[in-house]
């Protein structure tokens, strides 16, 4: 009986040294020290030895159950802890790991042009003022003194939502909105989007960026316009640039120009960009501000007089960067807006 013992012991330690399945330590567990179990099965036998054996033996047995309960023991704790390990392993999360790269951008070139004209005006004494993209028709074009037939109120030209309410064909509706709640002296400017009814080309875009700038106060001439005008353009594109005033019309000014500058691609000497006129057309439109417009904001126009000017965003980010497609500031292409 002692060998049957010893040998099931030995039998048992070494299956169990194999195993590495929880469910397996059990299953052992069951097979020999279970009521059915070989060890208890041997055990029933006792009954048969002689008084001398019994005590031996039964020594002997409890050592064996003892040192298998052990080994088992062990052995689910290891297989407990290696489990344990595996699951950590799997569920691990490296937080260094750079998965979703975020990437840091910057300003479209469009919001660089805008903040840069803005941050220039507010050294020269503006103040920045933001208006709606969505505006009323009077506002847009009555007040304004544009009249009943103008092209530009054309449904064919304008964005409208109602017969009342449209997207603005232009910043100007921030002189009228300005001078409704404020009294001269003023001094603003204001940039944002615009939308017209074109198509799309090389320089147009149905939806495009302008800044707006005014002052009204007493003895605004001519001169405080032109010579702001050259400021800003002395300050944004360089010394060497020329400027030249043209005649033109406006409805909202009296009288009206067109600015044109030094062509940006020659210099002025004359290329094929400028048509060989050494001047790069229509930069920005001003004028003096009709006295309708005064009058129809509540200003006196024999008390006060100003001057506005309004110009395309969108064309001098273009000439400032040498960039030939309005495209490409819309196309939300990364290769494109990483070189600003
Ligand atoms: N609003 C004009 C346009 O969109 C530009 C303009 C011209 C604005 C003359 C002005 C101005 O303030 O005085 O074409």
């Amino acid at each position: 009986m002692k060998d049957k013992l010893l040998e099931i012991k030995e039998k048992v330690i070494d299956r169990i040294d194999e195993i590495d399945a929880l469910e397996e330590c059990e299953d052992i567990r069951v097979k020999v020290l279970g009521k059915k179990g070989d060890l208890t099965q041997l055990l029933r036998g006792m009954g048969k030895l002689s008084k001398e054996e019994r005590p031996v033996i039964g020594k002997l047995a409890n050592e064996v159950r003892e040192e298998i309960e052990n080994k088992l023991t062990s052995k689910k704790e290891q297989i407990i802890e290696i489990q344990k390990k595996l699951r950590e392993e799997e569920e691990k999360i490296d937080v260094t790991v750079n998965r979703n790269k975020l990437e840091i951008g910057h300003r479209h070139p469009l919001n660089h042009t805008m903040e840069e004209l803005e941050n220039l005006f507010l050294t020269m004494g503006f103040s920045v003022v933001e208006g709606p993209e969505v505006e009323t028709v009077e506002n847009n074009f009555d007040l304004l003194n544009s009249p009943q037939d103008h092209p530009s109120r054309d449904l064919t030209d304008t964005f409208y939502i109602t017969d009342d309410i449209l997207l603005r064909t232009h910043t100007s509706p921030m002189q009228i909105r300005t001078m409704k709640t404020k009294k001269p002296p003023i001094r603003i400017v204001s940039t944002g989007r615009t939308f017209r009814f074109d198509d799309v080309d090389d320089t147009h875009s149905p939806m495009f960026h302008q800044i707006e700038g005014l002052v009204v106060d007493e003895n605004i001439t001519m001169a405080n316009l032109i010579d702001t005008i050259n400021t800003f353009i002395h300050e944004f594109f360089g010394d060497d640039i020329e400027t030249r005033f043209r005649p033109h019309h406006f409805p909202f000014t009296e009288p009206s120009v067109e600015v044109d500058v030094t062509c940006f691609n020659c210099g002025g000497k004359g290329c094929e960009e400028c048509h060989n006129t050494g001047w790069s057309m229509e930069l920005l439109g001003a004028g003096l501000v009709h006295p309708n417009v005064l009058r129809n904001c509540g200003i006196d126009p024999e008390k006060y007089s100003g001057f506005a000017f309004g110009m395309g965003v969108d064309r001098i980010t273009m000439v400032k960067h040498g960039i030939d497609n309005i495209r490409l500031l819309y196309d939300n292409d990364k290769r494109f807006l990483k070189q600003f």
